[in-house]
């Protein structure tokens, strides 16, 4: 997986064309992300660092001299948010990680203030602005957008690292290294994310929370994935032909409330509204089928998480929040860290994150 490659040396038809787990060489460097584009490209010994090095940045944040030195220690660099679809809480977090690390930031998020309502297009946009920056933050409504001003920058003499903060319907890798977090400290003392079952539930067929996480617990022996929604809404046949390769225990199921007392993290999804396309995917089905209320609490193990990426519609109601089972604004803190953990690692400031926390924490 650790086959350092260049973006430089391969044709954008070909990448295209390669399965997302070989592409991964494109994308990490030396066992580290170059940028940030799929799930794909993480492995099991990525994912713990980064859990790790989240933590001993949560713990150096507590206290004020702790952030003095998390915030020098970018504070020569500066971030693009470049969000050209509607977002508030991961625009948010990406502000708070960078802001923890010091970085100078900008933002973008109406392009109808900018040259592309002139007739320029986003690429020429995105490479314009890169000038300016030595990162850049990205969410798209364009599948693999990312993917594309990775490459495309890959070619110019100023390449310019990018984070995908959600492209499309089909990956938010972030959100799931976040979800990956919240189950890794919630199952510490429970033998860890190995052997435990997820069910998922909702709009699985638009949500890339979903198919980004579904595909990060692959590398953790023993998970058994499930999951819910209508027919209509069900996985795409891309995630469960993944699983297949990977010999995953997984089902799907039309019925939730018949699974969710085998869970041991339930991930409730809100319907992907504004991806319906005339077929009216969002109508016709019964939702309180998908909906988690105070009533199904008694039913849940003990022990099972309740997590949802937000934004919150009618999946959960509002009475679960009390719950020490749910997780989910936890998982928004838990974002933060994990993001500032992240960005640290593209830098190569591991090593000196882990030694003043060694020195000054443990
Ligand atoms: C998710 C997204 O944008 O895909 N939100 C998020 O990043 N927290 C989930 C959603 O919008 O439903």
């Amino acid at each position: 997986m650790h086959d350092n490659k260049r973006l430089i040396d391969i044709e954008w038809e070909e990448l295209q064309n390669l399965p997302l787990c070989d592409k991964s060489a494109y994308f990490n460097k030396d066992g580290r992300p170059l940028h940030v584009l799929t799930a794909q490209q993480f492995d099991r010994r990525m994912l713990d660092g980064l859990c790790s090095l989240a933590t001993a940045i949560r713990h150096i944040a507590k206290n004020k001299q702790g952030m003095r030195f998390l915030s020098e220690l970018l504070d020569h660099r500066r971030s693009m948010l470049y969000f050209s679809q509607p977002s508030s809480r991961t625009f948010l977090s990406f502000y708070a990680a960078c802001e923890n690390l010091g970085l100078k930031l900008a933002e973008v998020r109406d392009t109808s203030t900018s040259s592309e309502m002139k007739g320029e297009s986003p690429e020429d946009t995105v490479r314009t602005f890169s000038s300016y920056f030595d990162l850049i933050i990205m969410r798209s409504p364009k599948q693999g957008f990312a993917e594309r001003m990775a490459w495309l920058l890959s070619n110019t003499d100023r390449p310019v690292p990018i984070i995908n903060a959600g492209s499309g319907k089909d990956q938010h890798p972030t959100q799931a290294l976040l979800d990956i977090y919240t189950l890794q400290r919630s199952f510490e003392r429970l033998g860890g994310i190995e052997d435990k079952t997820v069910v998922f539930c909702g709009d699985l067929a638009r949500g890339r929370t979903v198919r980004s996480l579904s595909y990060l617990l692959t590398n953790y022996p023993g998970v058994r994935q499930i999951f819910a929604a209508p027919e209509h809404l069900q996985i795409g046949g891309d995630i469960l032909q993944q699983l297949d390769e990977y010999g995953i225990d997984y089902s799907i199921t039309e019925d939730f409330h018949a699974v969710k007392a085998d869970a041991d993290a339930i991930y409730m999804t809100r319907l992907q509204d504004e991806w319906d396309d005339g077929s009216s995917s969002s109508i016709g089905f019964d939702k309180s089928a998908y909906w988690l209320g105070g009533a199904d609490l008694p039913v849940l193990k003990q022990t099972a998480i309740i997590m949802h990426p937000l934004p919150r519609r009618q999946e959960i109601g509002v009475e679960v929040d009390r719950d020490p089972r749910a997780m989910y604004w936890r998982q928004v803190r838990n974002g933060m860290w994990i993001r500032a953990a992240l960005i640290a690692t593209m830098f190569q400031l591991e090593p000196t994150v882990r030694e003043y926390y060694f020195r000054n924490i443990v």
